[in-house]
């Protein structure tokens, strides 16, 4: 074993940097998932119109990249364990540029339909490997923060979208609209190919001279590598993997619940009834024209503000009391808009009330569940397990997104306003009870003490403790 070398404040610096910058690379797929989830509600109209699309394709136009998405998560589980996290972001990224030139140069619904079923193959693959890989280098302390740069990418992919579809619609360039992602995924193609291997892939793989080599340059200290590395190898000592593990292990059947749980609870908020059907909600409040996407730009814009307060605060103040605090405050944003939804036409000022109580449920989001849930899932799952643990959830996270996106409308059909969003007001305050019962605080814990925790059958409550 190496002796520990004295570290210096410059290679410290060095190190942190560099994790950082492999964590921001990993963490513009976020960037190309938010493009996506912002991209289609400007775009959708237009694509109607070119096509003479009735609803029912348009509603399928929409989620076929749900659908794809969660095909891709599927795959990521086996991607990314057997090609390795790099290999598999890469891959994700060449699949998202051809998916999206497919998508602008389509040429007829079915075709338009596939497009987006390969695009979000490319978006599953992303959002599933791209936290994986970040809490592998990620150190114990910046891991929260750092997926929480993840969190911010998609906020800020979704506004860019939110604002290129304004623009091009005076021109109504649809294709332009669905074409132009391509740009920032070639850009982090490119990114993506001078990233270093996850240590903890390599190990697990048996390249240990190398996986000690992207330790090195990641945490510029040889004792911590010396650790790290004992850790990690001590944890794959233990045998099963994935779906084995999930048969025979209870431990771990309630990590990938926990983690199943947290990503169908982050869809069931309705965060995305809010991005997928912004412009609508503020038809409801009594706003028209452009009006509605102006204030569809200001909530994409108060996500992203949001956001960046969380990561300020979600390695200092925890997991669990920002959770707690969210949920509350999306329970009141949601229960309050609904209210005022209800009462019919709403004076000017009552119809400013109900923009507030939007933004306040978005900026609820944005502070915790947003970011928090990706940070949970990518922590509570043992390191046999985890590939297939966060695959299970990400695939959650994408079929929970499918089923609020193609029930939203047809609620507010046949339940009205007031119930609808009455319903997913209870909903967050359920969450806020769930959080209290059962998600551990995780904040400044290693992965092999969560996974010690787990594997001794302590209550998911205390795994972080
Ligand atoms: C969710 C997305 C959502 C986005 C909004 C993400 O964490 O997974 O479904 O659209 O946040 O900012």
């Amino acid at each position: 074993m190496a002796a520990a070398a004295p570290t210096s404040v410059a290679s410290k610096k060095t190190g942190a940097n560099y994790s950082f910058f492999t964590g921001g690379m990993a963490a513009l797929a976020g960037l190309m998932f938010g493009l996506d989830i912002g991209v289609i509600s400007g775009a959708l109209k237009f694509i109607g119109d070119a096509f003479h699309a009735s609803d029912a394709a348009k509603e399928w136009i929409v989620s076929s990249m749900m659908f794809g998405a969660a095909l891709g998560a599927l795959a990521a589980g086996v991607l990314s364990y057997r090609l390795g996290r790099k290999a598999s972001l890469i891959l994700g990224a060449i699949i998202f540029v051809v998916g999206s030139l497919f998508c602008a140069f389509s040429w007829s619904i079915a075709s338009l339909i596939v497009a987006r079923i390969v695009l979000g193959v490319a978006i599953g693959i992303a959002t599933f490997t791209a936290p994986l890989y970040i809490s592998e280098i990620a150190p114990p302390a910046k891991r929260g923060s750092m997926i929480s740069t993840y969190q911010l990418m998609i906020t800020i992919g979704i506004l860019a979208a939110f604002i290129s579809d304004t623009l091009l619609a005076y021109l109504g360039a649809w294709r332009w609209m669905l074409g132009i992602v391509a740009v920032p995924g070639a850009l982090f193609l490119l990114g993506v190919l001078r990233l270093p291997n996850s240590p903890r892939w390599l190990l697990m793989r048996g390249r240990s001279r190398e996986a000690r080599e992207v330790l090195h340059e990641l945490r510029q200290n040889d004792r911590v590598v010396d650790d790290e590395v004992r850790d990690i190898e001590e944890q794959l000592r233990r045998p099963q993997v994935g779906w084995q593990l999930f048969r025979g292990n209870s431990n771990f059947r309630r990590s990938v619940f926990l983690g199943i749980a947290l990503q169908a609870i982050q869809q069931l908020t309705g965060i995305n009834v809010v991005m997928y059907y912004a412009p609508h909600i503020f038809g409801a409040a009594g706003f028209q024209g452009h009006a509605q996407l102006w204030g569809t730009a200001i909530v994409g814009l108060v996500n992203v503000l949001a956001t960046f307060l969380a990561i300020g605060v979600v390695d200092r103040l925890g997991r669990r009391p920002v959770l707690i605090a969210g949920f509350a405050t999306m329970t009141v944003g949601m229960g309050v808009l609904g209210y005022m939804l209800s009462i019919g036409t709403l004076s000017f000022g009552m119809q400013i009330f109900a923009v507030i109580m939007l933004l306040v449920f978005i900026i609820g989001f944005a502070t915790s569940a947003g970011p928090l849930i990706w940070v949970l899932c990518s922590e509570v799952q043992p390191t046999k397990g985890r590939d297939f643990g966060i695959a299970a959830s990400t695939l959650t996270n994408w079929v929970a997104n499918f089923i609020v996106g193609v029930t939203f409308l047809s609620m507010l059909q046949g339940l009205g306003n007031g119930i609808t969003f009455g319903i997913y007001a209870a909903l967050n305050a359920a969450f806020l009870l769930f959080t209290f019962f059962m998600v551990p605080e995780t904040k400044g814990i290693s992965l092999e003490k969560i996974e010690d925790n787990l594997m001794e059958g302590k209550p998911l409550r205390h795994i972080g403790v």
